[in-house]
This record gives structure tokens, sequence and C-alpha cells, in this order.
């Protein structure tokens, strides 16, 4: 069950495919995410450009006039979840053949026409970028036509869009801060399904953030594929990145949102190790509402991997980060992704990432293994050489070492009392509450007087590798 914890949750694993509340007028939608954070925050702007064109969100497929289906490429395993589904909703489609099914997101840019024309799944495929298109494309689906917009966009970041929350009375939410990517890591396929960097106004960032506060919510997850290039030229609205105008820089933003309330909390994924700044360090210890959490995707510990991966960053720049982080904010808790049996990976190159993992400890890590994507630098140059059995094996080495590094890290707040931002009750348990600390970890305990939404304090008593276990003191 750990294992599985782990290894879920994040790009290309289906979180807990989210569907949207019930209502009852007249055309209804069903939309389901699967993947990233990204895609579970579009699929928010996609609900509130439908609204506007009368659609309601439902949670029950079979009331829908319109099925969404928001993909993601990352990992072959995760898009072949999608063409189960889309399998599945193809044979709801022949008991009401009026029903539109459309597919969003990284899969409908990256195979395009073939699921519309040659495996005839979906009615409709719209691009990360299409979105403002989708009342469109439905109606050409009405008129009989198979509808298709797969546009990548320099300059789409649905800024104007208030997104329609789908956890109604929630208490965390994702906000979109830029999209895209253009950093060319050799193994992945985001730089090909959401095209370019782009980032957004941070007026609207604020005002968003603002809006969520005052209707409840207590936190802010800030998102993008590299939240550390994120710059807005404030002269020429971030249309040209002019180094020599005057421009926001991600730190600038942060205390930007940090000011929204000191009653909300801000998050942030995910930072690149090449471009992460002191600056950033030093804002997040400046404002306590700026969690004490960082997700730093190291890939792999050994520099020749690293350099094949083409990330832009050796073991020893990674190492500095971290130290950098330890001496800025001394309790913050870090995070990494690692990539288990890249092209060509030795047995010493993997014995490195084991070494790197024992010398940073992290708190948490989400573990995968290799999967070659059509198109990426690393298809078209390297040959995925690593047999899987051996993938596997030195995954499950990962695996084994980021448990007892996890369960270390939460053994040690044995004892103290963490500020938790409750989160409601606890799924196991109608008699506990969870929330979450600053550090980012899962806190369980008894209902005491705290309610959904309201932080309160927990004295630790005792924990699992996944979560800590308390009780609420006054
Ligand atoms: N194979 C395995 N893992 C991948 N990731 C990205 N592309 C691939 C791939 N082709 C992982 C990276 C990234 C995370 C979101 O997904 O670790 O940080
Ligand atoms: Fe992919 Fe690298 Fe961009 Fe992350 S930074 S989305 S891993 S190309």
């Amino acid at each position: 069950m750990e294992e599985k914890q782990i290894l879920e949750g994040r790009q290309g694993e289906v979180l807990d495919s989210k569907r949207a509340e019930v209502s009852s007028t007249s055309k209804k939608l069903y939309i389901e995410s699967y993947g990233c954070q990204m895609n579970f925050s579009d699929s928010e702007v996609v609900a509130a450009i439908m609204s506007k064109k009368g659609y309601n969100t439902t949670r029950n497929i079979d009331d829908a006039d319109v099925v969404l289906i928001n993909t993601c490429s990352i990992r072959d395993n995760a898009e072949k979840r999608v063409r189960n589904r889309l399998t599945e909703f193809k044979k709801k489609k022949s008991d009401n053949p009026d029903m539109v099914v459309g597919i969003l997101g990284c899969m409908a840019e990256r195979l395009k026409k073939s699921l519309l024309e040659q495996e005839k799944l979906v009615d409709l495929v719209a691009g990360p970028d299409a979105y403002r298109d989708l009342p469109n494309l439905i109606d050409e689906v009405g008129t009989g036509q198979r509808a298709v917009n797969v546009l990548l966009s320099r300059d789409e970041t649905y800024a104007d869009i208030s997104p329609v929350r789908l956890d109604k009375g929630g208490v965390s939410a994702f906000v979109t801060i830029m999209r895209g990517c253009d950093n060319m890591c050799s193994f992945c396929v985001v730089p090909f399904t959401r095209g370019r960097e782009r980032s957004r106004d941070p007026q609207t960032i604020v005002q968003e953030c603002t809006e969520l506060f005052n209707n409840g919510y207590r936190e802010v997850t800030l998102l993008g594929q590299n939240v550390d290039s994120y710059r807005w030229n404030i002269t020429n609205k971030g249309e040209i990145k002019d180094p020599n105008l005057p421009t926001v820089n991600f730190a600038q933003l942060m205390e930007m949102v940090a000011k929204v309330s000191p009653e909300l909390r801000v998050r942030f994924s995910t930072s690149h190790p090449k471009d992460m700044t002191d600056d950033v360090l030093h804002a997040m210890a400046k404002y306590e509402n700026l969690c004490n959490y960082i997700h730093l995707p190291v890939q792999s510990g050994n520099s020749d991997v690293l350099k094949r991966m083409n990330r832009g960053y050796s073991r020893e720049w990674y190492l500095q980060r971290i130290e950098a982080i330890h001496k800025i904010i001394p309790d913050c808790a870090i995070s990494t992704d690692v990539i288990s049996g890249f092209c060509g990976e030795t047995e010493a190159e993997h014995k490195d990432t084991l070494s790197l993992m024992d010398a940073v400890k992290y708190d948490f890590a989400y573990m995968f293994k290799y999967s070659e994507r059509p198109k990426t630098l690393a298809e078209r140059k390297f040959e995925d050489d690593i047999p899987d059995e051996v993938k596997s094996n030195r995954l499950s080495e990962i695996i084994d070492k980021q448990l007892k590094f996890s369960l270390a890290s939460n053994q040690k707040r044995i004892g103290l009392v963490e500020k938790v931002l409750i989160e409601g009750e606890s799924k196991r348990s109608n008699e506990h509450m969870c929330g979450r600390t600053s550090r980012n970890s899962m806190v369980v305990f008894p209902k005491g007087n705290g309610k959904k939404g309201q932080y309160v304090n927990v004295k630790i008593t005792d924990c699992t590798s996944a979560t800590l276990i308390g009780k609420e003191i006054n």
C-alpha cells in the first residue's frame, strides 16, 4: 500500500480521477482527469469555459451530454489506462449515441487525429491550448463532423478565466502560473505536448488567490512545469522576454501571493535544480505562509546520466542546491523524482543514484521506471537498452531505500507540535480528521475542536512512513 502511495500521484499516475459535482440544469458535462496537477487545474478551466455555454458539471456519466477525459502521455502506462477508459466510454456511447466524447490534454496533442480517424474512439480532440474552442468543437460534432483542434499557442495562459472548482467547499486549490516547457529533458514528452513556455500575468494570479481565500480556501499550489523560470515583463505584458525591462520573477511572485493573507498557505510545483535561485529560498524563509517544502526532481544521481538526460546540472550542482536549502530554510522538507533504467544506465551509475539518496535523505520521493516516449530526444538519440527486469530491480532498490528515509523523516517529528491545516475527515475513519503540515506531511488525529479549513496544533505521537499520527492540543 505504501509503495502504491509513493508510486502514484505524479504525472502519469491516476490520482483519484476527480469527478465533477452534480447539478440539475439542462446540458451536462462529465469530466475526468488523469496525470499531473496541471491537468486537474486545466479541467477546472475547461469547466469554466463550458459553464459559460450553459453546461453544468455532473458526477454521473450516464446523465452527461458531453464526456471529456483530460489525459497524460508522460509514461506508456498512463496512456494505456486512458485507452481502457475510452473503450468503456465507447460502450456507453453505443447505448447513448448523442453523447459527445472528447479527449483533452497531452494524449490529444500527441495522437492528434489518430484517435478520431483511425481508432474512432472519440468525437472530439482538443489539445492543452485549445480549450477556449471547445464549445465550437462540440457544435461541429453536432453537425456530424469529427472535431479537432491541437494548435499549440505561444501566449495562451487562460489568465482571464476564473476556474470552476470541482471540489466545492475545498481547502486547497491549484493555480496555474505558467504553461509549457522549454527545457527539453531528453526523456520527456511534455515540451511536445504542452508547447513553449509562457508566464501568466501576476495580477491575475494574485486576484485568483485572493478570490480563493475569500471563498474559504486556505492553501494554494502555484503550478508550472518549471516555476523557477517564471518571468513576466511589466511593461510589455509578458509578450517579449526582454531582460532590460522590469520584470516579476518567481521569488517576487511568491512574495506577492504570500501577502494575500498570512492565513493562506502557499506551495509550488515544480522547481528545476538548474534554475532554483537563492532568492526563492530567502522568500520562503521570510514568510511563514510560504510552506517549508520543496519538490526538487533529481532524476539520477550520476552526472553522465544527467548529461544524457539533458538536465543541465551535475550531481555536485544538485547537492549544492540541497545545501543552500538546508542553510536558508533549516526545517524544509525536500522531495524528488527519480527515474530508474534510463538509456545506457550502468550498475555503477544506478549506485550513484542510491548514494545520492543516502546523502540527501529525502522526506518523500516519486519513483519511476524509464518509459521511452515517441519523438523525444532520448528516443531519437539513445537505445532503450536496459531490460525491463533490471529497471524493475533497480526501482525496487530505490523504493526500499526511500521507504526507510520517509519513515525516519516522520519519526523525527514524534514529540513535536505541528501546525496542521485541516483538510477534512480522514478517508479511513470518520472519527478522525486529517490535514497537512507546512512540510507537506499528512497528519491524522482524533476529532477535536478543529473544523475543515482551520489551523490546529497537533502533538505528534506516532507515525508510519506515509503518515504522522497525533492529537489536537490547545
Ligand atoms: N519515463 C519515466 N519517467 C518519466 N518522467 C518524465 N518522463 C518520463 C519517462 N519518459 C518522470 C520524471 C518527471 C516526472 C513528472 O515524471 O521523473 O520529473
Ligand atoms: Fe519535462 Fe524536463 Fe520540462 Fe520537467 S523540466 S516538463 S521533465 S522537459
